[in-house]
Order: structure tokens, then C-alpha cells, then sequence
């Protein structure tokens, strides 16, 4: 009984942090979907997104710097965000884009 109880415990708490305490995870996007309009270029299965000017986020699954680096210095085609962007909220866009896309 009691380790059910601690089980549950657990389960909530991880439950809570995911949906609950992830505020950089929403804003980035927020992000991902208007001010960067990242959508428009890219696939992403946790966006709905489906663009295909761009990789599918979900194939190359990109490491949060890798995300940080193509956002601010742009890549190809890719516009650079600076201009758009704040830093904190490409920080943001590149963490929600890089743990999304990790399932
Ligand atoms: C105008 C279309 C367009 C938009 C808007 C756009 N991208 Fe891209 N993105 C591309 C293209 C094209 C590439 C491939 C560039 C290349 O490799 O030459 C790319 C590449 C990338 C890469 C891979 C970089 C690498 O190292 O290979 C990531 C990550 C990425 N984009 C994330 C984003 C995010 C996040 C946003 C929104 C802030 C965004 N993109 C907005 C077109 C776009």
C-alpha cells in the first residue's frame, strides 16, 4: 500500500512539472508558431506544423544549440530572427524545438 501511495506521489509530481511548471516550453511555442512563424518552413508534430521548405524538425531533432545558431545567424534560405527575436526568446524557441521534437 504505502509504495502505491509513494508511486502515485511521483507520478504526480513529474505529471505537474511537465504540464504545469513548463513555462519556456509554451512561450517557445508561442514563438514557433506567430513571431517566428516557424511553421510556414518547417514540419514539427508537436505544432501541427507542417511546412516543407525546410527540414522536418522531427527528422533532424536538433540540439538546443544547433537551434540557437540557425534562429540568431539564420542558414540558407533560413532568415536570421535577431531583428525579430529577443534573446530570450530564441533561448526559448530552441528549447521548445529541441525537446519537442525529441519524440
Ligand atoms: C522562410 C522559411 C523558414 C523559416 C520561416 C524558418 N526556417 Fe528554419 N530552415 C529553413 C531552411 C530552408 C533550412 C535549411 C537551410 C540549409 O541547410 O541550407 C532551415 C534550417 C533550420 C534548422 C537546421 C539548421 C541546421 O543546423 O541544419 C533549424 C533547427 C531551423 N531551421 C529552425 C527554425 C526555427 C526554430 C524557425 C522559427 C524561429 C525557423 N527555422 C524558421 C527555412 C526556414
Amino acid at each position: 500500500m504505502k509504495i502505491k501511495l509513494i508511486f502515485l506521489l511521483i507520478f504526480n509530481l513529474l505529471l505537474f512539472n511537465k504540464t504545469f511548471s513548463d513555462e519556456k516550453f509554451d512561450l517557445g511555442k508561442d514563438i514557433f508558431l506567430n513571431a517566428g512563424n516557424c511553421g510556414a518552413c518547417h514540419s514539427l508534430k508537436d505544432a501541427n506544423a507542417v511546412g516543407n521548405i525546410g527540414p522536418n524538425l522531427n527528422e533532424i531533432k536538433p540540439d538546443l544549440g544547433r537551434v540557437v545558431n540557425s534562429v540568431t545567424n539564420g542558414i540558407g534560405v533560413m532568415p536570421s530572427f535577431i531583428q525579430i527575436l529577443s534573446k530570450e526568446e530564441i533561448n526559448a524557441v530552441a528549447y521548445y524545438v529541441s525537446e519537442s521534437s525529441k519524440n
